[in-house]
């Protein structure tokens, strides 16, 4: 880790020059954004067969960050309620994550990689530009009659990828889907901001999407209910790794102003992570038509405890059903919902019958929400 205090420069984005849309008045939302719902006697086509994670071992205290930058453990925790991070080995890249929680996926779902028809990653950190990690996870894994692409959604990412395994499913395109959420988080943050490099951490979850239900042996499953999408490209800048595109390729004075590190304005995205992922979840109980109380469990985005208990609050759902799993792995981006997902599983939280509701919340901007129900192990 670099251990300079150096605040990072203003560097321009420099976005396209065409001028915004004009219009008399504001555009108004005739469609929702893409929705997949339950109705009475229409299954949705979409389970999840089994998942895992894969955190790498090396850990990043807060106090490691104090040391770095003008911070200390007790403003972190009280203002994000994160205690540490993990952060991959200098040999490990986002497909050895991925192809790492992607075997656990395939143990428990008893299946060969060659069974896998399609993969897809989301991750914001790829191995490299081109090509997609979903290639390299594909090669690794001998997973030699898959299709692969990766899905770059920010932190909504693994929400996007299982929607769209689940229109491949719901289509008859795709049987048995291998989704990935995947990040190497700590090689795009920059240790001289103490305003963004105490949330990201590494880590990676996978999830194997089945068009009909096919959990194996002990392993819980989840069926999909909802599912729904949206974006609001208005506010990309708010969240952005402004260089090494098309836009600002790398170049010396690229990298001398940081351009090449997230950077991210906290206060506008918090509040519009609260209103987007509550207006998400607000929208989703009137399409099922369930009640805050029906919700059995909250499993949003990590991104920050005040977040998920703001959200919590505003949607009605009793705080105590949101899941917390920032404190150890701090926020994962892509990978932060698969990985909340396998640590309750782990620690006993899910049961069979429960209605989970994932959140999710991120750069473009984007935002999901999904709605699945626990299922039982199948003898
Ligand atoms: O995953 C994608 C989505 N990402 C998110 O959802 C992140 C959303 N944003 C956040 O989680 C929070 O905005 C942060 C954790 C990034 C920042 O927390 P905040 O409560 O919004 O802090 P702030 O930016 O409003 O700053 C409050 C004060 C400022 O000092 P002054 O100006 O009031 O004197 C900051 O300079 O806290 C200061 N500050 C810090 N102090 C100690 C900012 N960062 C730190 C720090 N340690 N690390």
């Amino acid at each position: 880790m670099p251990h300079s205090r150096h605040e990072p420069q203003a560097t321009r984005t420099h976005r396209s020059e065409h001028p915004p849309v004009s219009t008399a008045q504001p555009i108004a939302r005739t469609s929702p954004p893409p929705l997949i719902a339950k109705t009475p006697g229409a299954p949705v086509g979409a389970h999840i067969a089994s998942f895992a994670y894969y955190l790498p071992e090396q850990v990043i205290t807060n106090a490691e960050l104090a040391r770095l930058v003008d911070t200390s453990d007790e403003w972190i925790l009280a203002r994000t309620g994160i205690r540490s991070r993990r952060r991959a080995a200098d040999t490990e890249a986002t497909s050895d994550l991925a192809i790492a929680a992607a075997r656990r996926a395939l143990a428990d779902a008893r299946t060969d990689a060659a069974e896998l028809d399609t993969i897809l990653v989301a991750t914001a950190t790829p191995d490299s530009p081109v090509p997609a990690v979903a290639c390299i996870v594909q090669a690794g894994l001998g997973a030699v009659n898959a299709a692969a692409m990766d899905i770059g959604a920010g932190c909504s990412g693994f929400l996007f990828a299982l929607h769209t395994a689940a229109c491949f499913t719901r289509a008859g395109a795709a049987q048995r889907i291998l989704v990935l959420g995947a990040e190497t988080l700590t090689r795009v943050t920059d240790y001289s901001d103490r305003r963004s490099c105490i949330l990201f951490g590494d880590g990676a979850g996978a999830a194997i999407v089945t068009a009909h239900p096919e959990q194996r042996a002990d392993n819980l499953g989840l069926e999909l209910l909802y599912s729904q999408l949206g974006t609001d490209g208005e506010m990309a800048d708010l969240i952005e790794i402004p260089a090494g595109g098309s836009r600002i390729p790398a170049s010396e004075a690229s990298i001398r102003d940081h351009g090449h590190f997230i950077r991210l304005d906290g206060q506008r995205v918090f509040k519009q992570a609260v209103r987007r992922m509550a207006e998400a979840a607000v929208d989703a109980m009137n399409a099922l038509n369930l009640k805050p109380a029906d919700i059995d469990w909250l499993l949003p985005h990590q991104a920050n405890a005040r977040i998920v208990v703001s959200v919590a609050e505003q949607t009605g759902i009793a705080p105590a059903r949101a899941m917390l799993d920032m404190a150890e792995t701090g926020n994962t981006s892509a990978a932060s919902i698969p990985i909340t997902l396998g640590r309750a599983r782990d620690s006993g939280q899910l049961q069979p019958g429960q209605v989970v509701m994932m959140l999710a919340f991120g750069a473009g901007l984007t935002w999901a929400c999904q709605v699945w129900r626990v299922c039982a192990p199948a003898n």
